[in-house]
């Protein structure tokens, strides 16, 4: 008879968990110039422990041999009541690296994926100098 009781419990709680409690947020910084293609990528996932304070990420992103970094897209995923943030620590459109930061809190984990895009150094003479904005 317990032995029911248990076994109906358990469906229930399975019946009524709620779908993955995370989030995704995805940022894109840079400009997206045409014949732009892929120049590096990556992911990684970390468990985090003591998951009420913030826990920081640093990602260097580097152009191949002849190109510059022109924009960079990057998903972020940590539990849905997590706060993430995203930040450029250094880099430029245009340079050779970018150099970015994410964070997340009140999270077991934090993950995420990017890919880096760049074009021919030869033809980012005409746009030198564009900015990203201000650096964190
Ligand atoms: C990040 O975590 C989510 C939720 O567990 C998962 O769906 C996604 O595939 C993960 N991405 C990476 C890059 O690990
Ligand atoms: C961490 O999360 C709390 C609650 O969501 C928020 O108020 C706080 O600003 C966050 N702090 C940092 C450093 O992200």
């Amino acid at each position: 008879m317990l032995g029911i009781v248990v076994a109906v419990l358990v469906l229930c709680s399975v019946a009524a968990m709620p779908y993955p409690e995370f989030q995704t947020k995805s940022y894109k910084i840079g400009i997206e110039y045409e014949h732009s293609l892929p120049m590096s990528a990556g992911a990684d996932r970390f468990r985090h422990r003591n998951n009420y304070d913030p826990f920081f990420i640093t990602v260097t992103a580097r152009a191949k041999k002849g190109y510059v970094l022109d924009y960079l897209e990057v998903d972020v995923t940590a539990d849905l009541g997590a706060e993430i943030d995203f930040c450029l620590t250094y880099g430029r459109v245009g340079g050779q690296s970018m150099v970015f930061q994410i964070s997340a809190n009140q999270s077991d984990f934090i993950n995420y994926t990017y890919r880096a895009y760049g074009i021919r150094e030869a033809d980012f003479d005409k746009v030198n100098g564009a900015s990203l904005g201000s650096l964190c």
